[in-house]
């Protein structure tokens, strides 16, 4: 009876989940301090927060992931303990994470029903079953991926799909989605908010983080923001603005959120003429100079991380010229690159820039041995000192230079590899995707250290997706469309959205 009058006072029945009081505490780290959170059904209540604020610690623990914790969760009205990832979804919540978690030898279909796969009258595997079942939920979403294909043939995008893909196949109450969208290309956002709406239609709660905060405009009901592993507020989103949240977050102004600064450009410091590669890049001539951003803009799978591998050495191309300085070069491999002065900061974080069990002052290290042994010689006083200056300078939040970097935040994890080709002496420095899945705050710090690198006369490539970033922080930009260049502005002035769309839809080509 106490119970019942207990849950008329605080809540409606209708709030499928109610967290209070939620702590959350890591060696060194509170990373939740008795926040609260409510979802009703029927909702899509985005959390927002800079990197580190908390978002992703309290939806493990909804989900079950992390199950130490203190305070009190409410489940449809029952208070409820949480002791697993299992039960939770058994009781109706599922999450889709925001590193994920497919296993790449496996097919589309074995990662969706992993340890649920269907079995037939003698007990084993049911494939038939299985693949008809997986095709029917990717068809669910509009997605044309093969149920049959191995996830280490699948882009980032795809993967995140089928990781959408697994979470419906749930048949949850609560679908959490932690940056569901930082890899999709437009055409899978737009299906994912299709697939949104109509599961909100349903009745269905979703949760959805995200560092794109247009998106939540778009498809947000409710809006709850936490700041350093604190609750702020929670507002209806028709009563809110892009600023007001941003202040909430931040808790200040924010100043510019492109801040240029002009130089005159220098020589030429890479060139490269008619470059191809397999399907996906089919000749490619651009050039980039000192003391200057060039922006390389295009949908997702036009081409410019392909481009750029090759460029690296990172892939074989089929043919075409390097020049670095006006000299014909041979790049066989990273090494080769490396050698010249380039430097690559990759767009799969995860599997290509960092070593997740080790700290992050080895991360940061790792790539700057020569550095550090050059100026100072090997000492870890000097060692610590140079990564403590990176962490600083990129608001990096960890307890300490030691903790592991699997421990930090998603994009706090992105801001160590930023750190770790910083200080590298490298004079071509190549931004793939730099700012994706990292908060506002933290953007304009790499904008500015962009700006830095380019006032020293380096040249500096910045592949993005996002076109306000690509006009507000290039010099010169370059628009690639299906493996191709479409067009090439010199000059960014007065330059549109629009006009750089036309070219990367494939609307309108002329280089
Ligand atoms: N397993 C862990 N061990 C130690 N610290 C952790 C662990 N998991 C999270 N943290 C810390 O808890 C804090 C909150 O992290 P969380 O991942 O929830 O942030 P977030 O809001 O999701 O950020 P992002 O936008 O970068 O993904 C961070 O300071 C993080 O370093
Ligand atoms: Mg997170």
């Amino acid at each position: 009876m106490h119970e019942h009058s207990f849950r008329r006072r605080i809540m409606h029945d209708d709030y499928v989940v109610w967290m209070d009081g939620i702590t959350v505490m890591f060696p060194g780290v509170v990373a939740l301090d008795k926040v609260h959170f409510d979802v009703v059904s029927g909702e899509v209540h985005a959390l927002l927060g800079e990197n580190g604020a908390g978002k992703s610690t309290i939806m493990k623990v909804l989900a079950g992931v992390n199950t130490v914790y203190d305070g009190k969760i409410f489940f449809t009205g029952q208070e409820i303990t949480v002791h697993s990832v299992h039960e939770q979804r058994k009781r109706g919540v599922s999450i889709i994470f925001q590193e994920m978690n497919l296993l790449k030898n496996l097919t589309v279909a074995e990662n969706i029903f992993l340890g649920r796969q269907p079995v037939d009258a003698a007990g084993s595997i049911d494939w038939k079953k299985m693949f008809r079942n997986a095709r029917a939920l990717l068809d669910s979403i509009d997605s044309d991926i093969s149920e049959k294909a191995p996830v280490s043939s699948l882009t980032i995008g795809q993967m995140q799909m089928i990781e959408i893909a697994k979470a419906l196949s749930f048949k949850s109450e609560v679908i959490i989605m932690d940056e569901p969208t930082s890899a999709l290309t437009e055409k899978e956002v737009d299906s994912l908010f299709k697939i949104i709406a109509k599961l909100k239609s349903e009745k269905f709660a979703v949760i959805y983080i995200s560092h794109r905060l247009e998106e939540i405009f778009k498809i947000g009901d409710r809006v709850t923001v936490f700041r350093d592993g604190k609750y702020i507020a929670t507002e209806k989103i028709k009563n809110t603005s892009i600023d007001d949240l941003v202040k909430l977050m931040v808790g200040r102004d924010l100043s510019e959120q492109y801040p240029k600064v002009s130089c005159i450009p220098g020589e030429t410091a890479l060139e490269v003429r008619n470059l191809k590669q397999g399907m996906r890049v089919k000749d490619v001539s651009f050039y980039v100079r000192n003391g200057e951003i060039t922006g390389f803009y295009g949908l997702m799978g036009s081409g410019r991380t392909e481009t750029m591998r090759a460029v690296f050495g990172a892939d074989k191309f089929d043919s075409g010229e390097i020049l670095i300085r006006g000299k014909p070069v041979q790049i066989r491999n990273c090494k080769d690159a490396t050698n010249r002065g380039m430097a690559l900061l990759t767009e799969d974080r995860k599997n290509q820039g960092l070593i997740l069990p080790f700290s992050v002052k080895d991360n940061i290290v790792l790539a700057n041995l020569n550095n550090i042994m050059h100026y100072f010689g090997l000492s870890a006083t000097k060692e610590d000192m140079v990564c403590g200056r990176f962490s600083e300078s990129m608001h990096i939040k960890t307890p300490s230079l030691k903790q592991k970097v699997k421990n930090l935040s998603g994009g706090n994890q992105q801001k160590v590899v930023i750190a770790k080709w910083l200080n590298r002496d490298a004079d071509i420095i190549i931004f793939d995707e730099p700012t994706r899945g990292i908060d506002v705050g933290a953007k304009v710090e790499i904008y500015k250290v962009m700006n830095r690198m380019k006032e020293k006369g380096k040249a500096i490539i910045m592949v993005s997706s996002e076109l306000p970033e690509t006009l507000g922080v290039a010099d010169r930009i370059y628009v690639m469309h299906e493996g191709k260049i479409t067009k090439c502005f010199d000059e960014t002035k007065g330059l549109t959205e629009n006009d750089i769309m036309k070219y990367a839809a494939g609307l309108e080509s002329g280089v």
